[in-house]
């Protein structure tokens, strides 16, 4: 089974393919896109000896004629140095303007390659091929592309949309259940902004029983990309609605900054960071104490954490101060009236979120 979705941006509308042996593929899907003959596969060292030789061979097979590059696996990589060394080796093949870059991999050779491929000879076609299901939900589909700075990380960045996103559902079988898991956060989160049912589904299953189900992986998959498509044809660059989709990662970004880059994967912080925002909802949007208690059942299911980190609420909300969504001076958050029922820009007074802090177990008040 396989399902196609569309991201209905205009004349930058793009599909996204979903299913089990997707990337055998990659050539004809390609070949849809119009682009020239030429193209330059970017992956990390992990995805690539793994799936690059299968992109490749798909490549070869439609008559594309592509080089490779890998970086390093993990976040240090979305750095100029490695954003260089893609701009030789784009160079080195010969790429042309109506050549194509493709990302295969997981959120960090997306947004890497992705941002070679906006910036190169002013912008080159891009192909997302995630393997990650964080990658396959959320970073590969919307546009955003960029990478860190020593400061600060996505400081430097565009918004460009691919021409085609590939996503073979099989891939997800090598990646590691804690990695995949944290990819279930964002499904949450989509089950939370938009679809109570995406909840329903996730709710009598487990990491590992969905991992060997693949028609409920694939509609999981695509129900999240058709959710994040539409969010992101109404507002593209994020000047409205697009912020919904930063349920939960107010206090998320907050306890990864504050843990350090690391501790956490991504989506074990929103877990913490949705159940944070659920708890903040039920005092200013008379959100449902016992749907809060639902959202954590399902969050244990998926082996994710939900209670309050041990990390110093001082430095917590010092980092929720510096998060750009502020509201009036107050920290400004997604909040939720009911599943499915969100609102952005909302004003979260800094006495609301510490008692919502200490009333539920947050600790690590010292400094
Ligand atoms: N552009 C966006 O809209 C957007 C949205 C969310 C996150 N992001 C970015 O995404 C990044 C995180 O992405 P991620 O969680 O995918 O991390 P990642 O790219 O580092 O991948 C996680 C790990 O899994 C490995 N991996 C990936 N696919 C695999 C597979 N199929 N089999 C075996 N191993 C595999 C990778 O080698 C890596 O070690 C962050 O940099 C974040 O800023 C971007
Ligand atoms: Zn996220």
């Amino acid at each position: 089974m396989t399902c196609k979705r569309l991201v209905e941006l205009g004349e930058r509308a793009y599909p996204i393919h979903i299913g089990a042996g997707m990337l055998r593929e990659l050539g004809a899907r390609c070949a849809e896109t119009e682009s020239g003959t030429r193209g330059l596969i970017v992956s990390d060292t992990q995805v690539d000896a793994l799936y690059g030789n299968a992109a490749a061979e798909s490549l070869r097979a439609a008559g594309f004629d592509s080089a490779r590059i890998t970086v390093p696996p993990g976040e240090p990589s979305k750095c100029h140095e490695q954003l260089l060394r893609i701009y030789d080796a784009a160079l080195d093949a010969g790429l042309e303007r109506s050549s194509f870059i493709v990302a295969l991999g997981g959120g960090v050779v997306g947004d890497l390659a992705g941002y070679a491929a906006a910036t190169f000879l002013r912008g080159v076609r891009l192909i997302q091929v995630p393997t990650s299901l964080l990658a396959m939900v959320d970073s590969a589909v919307g546009g955003k592309t960029g990478i860190n700075l020593p400061q600060g990380k996505n400081l430097i960045g565009a918004f460009y949309q691919p021409a085609l996103v590939v996503a073979d559902t099989s891939t997800l079988r090598t990646l590691s259940l804690r990695e995949f898991s944290a990819g279930l956060a964002e499904v949450v989160k989509y089950g939370m902004i938009a679809d109570p049912e995406l909840i329903a589904c996730l709710e009598d299953t487990s990491p590992e029983a969905l991992l060997d189900d693949e028609a409920l992986l694939e509609k999981i998959i695509c129900r999240s990309c058709e959710i994040k498509a539409d969010v992101v044809r109404r507002d593209e660059r994020e000047g409205g609605v697009r912020a919904i989709l930063n349920f939960g990662h107010t206090f998320g970004h907050a306890i990864e900054q504050t843990a350090g880059y690391g501790r956490y994967l991504h989506g074990e912080a929103i877990a913490m960071g949705m159940v944070f925002a659920a708890r903040v909802s039920e005092r200013l949007k008379d959100f449902p104490p016992e749907e809060t208690e639902r959202l954590i059942r399902v969050l244990q299911r998926l082996h994710l954490p939900v209670a309050l980190p041990d990390l110093p609420w001082s430095d917590l909300l010092e980092a929720m101060r510096r998060d750009k969504k502020k509201v009036d001076g107050a920290v400004g958050f997604v909040l939720a009236s009911a599943w499915g029922a969100v609102r952005y820009g909302c004003r979260a007074p800094e006495s609301v979120l510490e008692s919502v802090w200490r009333d539920h177990g947050g600790a690590g008040e010292t400094r």
